[in-house]
């Protein structure tokens, strides 16, 4: 037979074409068959923090991604004081209940956040009308009306909480808030007693940013102390990690160590890594704080460069190593969101930002840096 050189090129792609899809299926069946929460299910949880609106958007392939990628679900700002509840103290159980309801159905390990924090929550809770401060008691009987309540929604449900939210300040001594300037270390105390006596089977911690860092992890550490002392039913320590890449993952391991030597199981509550400019010298990440917006502090506006995302794949693995190298001691590493578009550091601590920090990129797709996580499993 006389193939013509036309027909012969047909045929070779057709071919070239046939491999380039059985290859493109193969890789989407690899990329189907393990997500993160198959790949570390020896090790730890995989969580991530989920907004009302994601679960309110139903984007189905979204959930697909979500349901594939993690076992553990956050709240990421729906049960805070002053988002669940309204000015004159009725509750809001709408975003809540839905993430819950989210998570029942997939049958995920759920997180509740947070019991106790002195941001997002409204001045009224702490002032009288004329603006003084009411007392301890009438602040410790609005805590336990808060926290009963809460708890006992859930109950069953919510499998762990943070109880209380960044009650160190970035001095190292306790965080002047109206929280703690009216009750004192009752607040903690009594937070976790609260949630204990509501809920007993319910996973109680404590939640801090920074607190992976020596300083930070020393004055925590004695707070704590103070706190079993008088026996507040505390089980797990959440470092939040918010890190950078430019912080020293060490941090974590030394960490992972101290507080678990107090008898805590460790997790990883609210991780992501900032790869802009550092507009500090510390990363805090005290909420409030915000910088004036410069071009040069948001570089990446067109895209993220090879060898950024690269540095982004290389922290990551490098902590994950230390996180998989002590995974006896450690519970549960939850993601600040699912993709970068939704990321809270695209408006912290500067608003307007294009910021690369998670997993997913802007159309949900894997980065290096979820690869090179994969990797470290196979
Ligand atoms: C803190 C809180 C979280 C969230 C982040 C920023 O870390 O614990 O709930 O508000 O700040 O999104």
């Amino acid at each position: 037979m006389n193939i013509s050189r036309r027909g012969l090129l047909a045929m070779s792609g057709a071919t070239a074409a046939l491999i380039a899809s059985a290859k493109l299926q193969a890789a989407e069946k690899a990329a189907a068959a393990t997500g993160l929460k198959e790949a570390y299910k020896d090790d730890f949880l995989i969580g991530a923090a989920l907004s009302a609106s994601i679960i309110k958007k139903q984007d189905p392939k979204l959930v697909a991604l979500i349901t594939k990628e993690f076992n553990s679900i956050t709240p990421e700002n729906c049960q805070k004081w002053g988002e669940i509840r309204n000015e004159d103290g009725s509750w809001k159980w709408e975003d809540s209940d839905a993430i819950i309801n989210f998570g029942s159905k997939h049958n995920m390990h759920m997180v509740g956040h947070t019991l106790g924090w002195h941001s997002q929550i409204p001045e009224s809770v702490f002032k009288n009308k004329d603006g003084s401060y009411i007392s301890k008691e009438a602040l410790a009987k609005k805590q336990q009306e808060h926290i009963t309540t809460l708890v006992d929604r859930y109950k069953g449900k919510i499998a762990a909480w943070d109880v209380v939210n960044e009650a160190m300040g970035d001095d190292n001594k306790m965080r002047t808030s109206h929280w703690y300037n009216i009750m004192g270390d009752d607040f903690l105390v009594n937070a976790f007693n609260l949630a204990h006596e509501t809920d007993p089977k319910a996973h109680l911690m404590y939640n801090d940013y920074n607190n992976e860092q020596e300083g930070k992890r020393n004055a925590t550490i004695e707070m704590l102390k103070r706190l079993q002392k008088r026996n507040a039913p505390i089980h797990g320590l959440g470092m939040q990690a918010h890190v950078g890449l430019a912080s020293d993952m060490k941090n974590f391991e030394d960490s992972i160590i101290a507080y678990s030597e107090l008898g805590l199981r460790i997790h990883l509550t609210e991780l992501d890594i900032d790869v802009l400019p550092s507009v500090w010298n510390l990363p805090v990440a005290e909420i409030s704080t915000r910088f004036e917006y410069k071009p040069e502090r948001d570089p990446y506006i067109k895209g993220l460069p090879k060898e950024i995302d690269e540095q982004l794949a290389k922290a990551y693995e490098t902590l994950f190593k230390i996180l998989i190298k002590h995974k006896d001691k450690v519970d549960r590493v939850t993601f600040w969101g699912v993709s970068d578009d939704a990321s809270w550091l695209n408006g912290f601590p500067i608003p307007g930002r294009t910021n690369y920090p998670l997993l997913f990129d802007r159309n949900q797709q894997p980065k290096s840096a979820y690869f090179r996580l994969l990797d470290l499993k196979k």
